[in-house]
Parts: C-alpha cells; sequence; structure tokens
C-alpha cells in the first residue's frame, strides 16, 4: 500500500468502536491495568470514540491526566460530548494531531496505539515522535488488529520502533490481536 493511500477509520463507523460487545471482547480495564497507576499522565493517539480515553481517565484517579489525540475533529467531539458535566472534564485533555505530526511537547508516563499505526502515513518519523513524547522508561502499548494488519507488518512496526530507541518488553496475549509492550 502506497504511503498517500493508507485509509484512516471514517467517523461514521465510530459505533463500532465503542459498544457493550467491544467492551466484553476487549475490555479496556483488564488490558491496560497492569501498566496504568494512579497519578500518571497517559496519552492516547489515535484514540477515536474514546473507547480507551475514558476508562484511563478513570485509572489515573483524580490525580493523573489523561491526554486524547487524534486526526479527526469528529472523532474529538463524540469525547467531549461523553464527558460534558462529568468529573472526566478536568483530567482528560482532548488534542488534535496533524496527519503526520502529533504536536504536543509534554512527556507522558504511558502511551497507546491501539488499532491505528497502520492508518499512519510516514510509521517512521511518527515512533521517533512518539519516543521523544515518552519520559525515561515510559511505555508505549501498541496493538494491531487482524488479518489486514500482517504478522510481517506488525514485526516490521516494532523494528522500527526499536531503531527509534524503544525496546520490546513485553507482547501481551490479546485474542487475534497483534500487541507489543516497548519501553524507552
Ligand atoms: C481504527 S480507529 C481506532 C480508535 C481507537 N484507538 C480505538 O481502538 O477505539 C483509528 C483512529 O486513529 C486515528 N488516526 C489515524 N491516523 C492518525 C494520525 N496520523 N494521528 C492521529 N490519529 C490518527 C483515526 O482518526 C481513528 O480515529
Amino acid at each position: 500500500m502506497s504511503e498517500k493511500s493508507k485509509h484512516v477509520c471514517p467517523v461514521e463507523i465510530a459505533g463500532g468502536l465503542d459498544n457493550r460487545m467491544r467492551r466484553w471482547a476487549q475490555n479496556p480495564r483488564k488490558i491496560l491495568g497492569p501498566y496504568i497507576k494512579k497519578g500518571m499522565v497517559v496519552l492516547d493517539v489515535g484514540c477515536g470514540p474514546g473507547f480507551f480515553s475514558i476508562e484511563m481517565a478513570k485509572m489515573v484517579g483524580e490525580t493523573g491526566r489523561v491526554i486524547a489525540a487524534d486526526l479527526q475533529e469528529g472523532m474529538l467531539q463524540k469525547i467531549r460530548d461523553k464527558i460534558r458535566g462529568t468529573e472526566f472534564e478536568d483530567r482528560l485533555t482532548i488534542h488534535k494531531c496533524d496527519k503526520d505530526k502529533i504536536g504536543l511537547s509534554e512527556q507522558v508516563d504511558l502511551i497507546l496505539l491501539f488499532y491505528m499505526v497502520h492508518e499512519v502515513p510516514d510509521v517512521e518519523s511518527f515512533l521517533s515522535e512518539i519516543e521523544s513524547l515518552l519520559k525515561p522508561g515510559g511505555l508505549v502499548f501498541i496493538v494491531e488488529p487482524p488479518f489486514h494488519v500482517s504478522k510481517k507488518a506488525f514485526e516490521n512496526t516494532l523494528k522500527i520502533a526499536g531503531d527509534n530507541g524503544l525496546t520490546i518488553t513485553e507482547r501481551p496475549k490479546l485474542f487475534l490481536n497483534k500487541a507489543a509492550i516497548l519501553q524507552k
């Protein structure tokens, strides 16, 4: 696939990313619970409609913070609508990325890249920016979907991450998906 033709998940199918069925199959607390502690600052890049971001906000507690970042304003609006008037408004920052730049300066404890790296046009510069956004010792949790991301493509992503200073520490088992934890 050419770099320019990479498909970005449309806002119209955001409902498929946040529903009861998915919560059962991919419980955010079970998946992220071992890595996210109270008081952490965590970043969800390619957050979509916030399926993970809002649960992350619960996990970091009142003393922590979540930055939910996405390319598409329509996805970010869905998160704003979900958290309006809730306690999460104070600990969840919404950030609009450019296609080729996340554009944050703050360093964080953990970055989640769930089902999004295969949509990024230049994975090399993206992962270099990801590394720069992590505190020393910080973690990146990458998950890619079955079927349309091959094992070879996933391993290539991990190789690029390695070339950019991120070391694989774990390969969590996530039914059918491809997953890795990397550390700065
Ligand atoms: C398949 S959705 C996954 C959403 C979310 N991570 C989840 O698992 O529910 C991929 C998301 O990544 C976003 N995305 C794609 N390329 C991006 C980029 N270069 N920077 C930031 N977000 C991006 C899309 O807009 C879309 O919301």
